[in-house]
């Protein structure tokens, strides 16, 4: 089967893999019918070694599909049901499973991501995904709802919701969202369902920003790039305060800073950004602020919940995707992702 694979960093092809197949009763296989390239994934290509991805990992983690095979222990689900698979498998026995820190599992991880046991995770940019303990992380996708209506829902429309309820919004919150990408939009997404008041969405990209104000996501924008003055737009529309809570959904040095930078005192900084290089903390600026900083890996939880609403018309994510593909244009996609080339937002990839 055809399936991108990581070399090193900065090598990622399109090459000819020996298939996946079911390896222990709990598995599920899955053929893939569409998947996406998550930011995540550009992290993986150019920082992967630092980030603990093995040389001959399939990357990718956001897909739905059609079971082809399911493992004897698999229960509810049988060849031919149309799944969302979460981007997490986990095992649900370990120290953190219990805990209910589903992406801290021992014996989980990202598929396509970072091995933490000896079996390497492959991913879902390919035709086949071996999907292990699959009866915990797949979900039935109901009939009138199409790939591309629950195409993001096991990444990163989980993570936007988790961004905004681990920053606690509140009923009447104020809520700026740093990154104005797909991931940030999610982010407005959870934030409007917990009832977030005013949304301000900042960015640098013009057209990103539009859209976020044309799918009413954003109550205000700002372009930092050609607005110079955040601090003070955001201080002005919440009477001197700062935002009750700030979503930082972008993962750089600069989107770091300025997320602490927009919080209240006694607010939450939600960071979500996957952080490639080390940064500064200015705590003798920060720790009379009484601050609750919230940080990581998607807990995917609430899977079922968000096919609901988007099975209900409440959510409606499928503005995001700009681009549909092949799936043999897989590489062109990625080079129009990661150069943001064409006002891109999301790409599907079709097999
Ligand atoms: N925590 C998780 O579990 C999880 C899950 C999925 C994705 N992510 C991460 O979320 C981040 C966002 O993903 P995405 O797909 O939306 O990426 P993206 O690159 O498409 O979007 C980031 C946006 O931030 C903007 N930006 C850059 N610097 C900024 C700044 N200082 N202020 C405001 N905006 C700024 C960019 O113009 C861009 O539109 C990535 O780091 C990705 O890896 C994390
Ligand atoms: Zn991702
Ligand atoms: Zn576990």
């Amino acid at each position: 089967m055809k399936a991108v694979v990581f070399h090193g960093n900065n090598d990622i092809r399109l090459e000819e893999v020996r298939p996946s197949k079911i390896e222990r009763m709990d598995d599920a296989l899955v053929r893939v019918t569409t998947s996406t390239i998550c930011g995540s994934d550009i992290h993986i290509k150019n920082h992967g070694e630092a980030m603990g991805i093995l040389p001959g990992t399939i990357i990718g983690h956001e897909f739905v599909g059609v079971i082809e095979e399911v493992g004897e222990s698999v229960m509810g689900f049988s060849r031919g049901d149309r799944v969302a698979v979460s981007c997490i498998f986990n095992c649900g026995q370990c120290f953190y499973c219990k805990k209910g820190n589903l992406s801290m599992c021992n014996n989980g991880t990202v598929f396509g991501g970072r091995a933490v046991t000896a079996e390497i995770p492959h991913g879902c940019q390919t035709e086949l995904v071996r999907i292990p303990y699959a009866s915990q992380i797949i979900h039935k996708i109901p009939d009138h709802l199409s790939d591309e209506d629950v195409l993001f829902v096991g990444d990163i429309l989980s993570t936007g919701f988790y961004g905004a309820e681990r920053g606690e919004v509140k009923l009447g919150d104020t809520v700026v969202i740093v990154g104005a990408g797909p991931v940030g939009m999610c982010a407005a997404i959870g934030a409007r369902l917990l009832g977030a008041a005013q949304i301000i969405m900042i960015d640098t990209e013009t057209y990103r920003l539009q859209v976020a104000m044309d799918q009413k996501l954003a109550d205000r924008t700002i372009n930092i790039n050609t607005q110079n003055q955040p601090l003070a737009m955001i201080l002005d529309l919440t009477d001197g305060r700062g935002a009750d809570v700030v979503i930082e959904a972008v993962g750089s040095s600069q989107s770091f800073q300025d997320a602490f930078s927009y919080v209240r005192a006694g607010g939450t900084v939600s960071l979500l950004g996957v952080y490639t290089n080390e940064t500064i903390f200015a705590i003798n600026k920060y720790w009379r602020k009484n601050l609750n900083v919230k940080m990581g890996l998607v807990e995917v939880k609430n899977m079922g919940a968000l096919i609901n609403l988007i099975a209900t018309g409440k959510i409606d994510t499928r503005f995001l995707i700009s681009h549909t593909f092949n799936f043999n244009q897989v590489m062109e996609a990625y080079n129009v992702m990661e150069n943001r080339l064409d006002d891109v937002l999301k790409v599907a990839l079709k097999m």
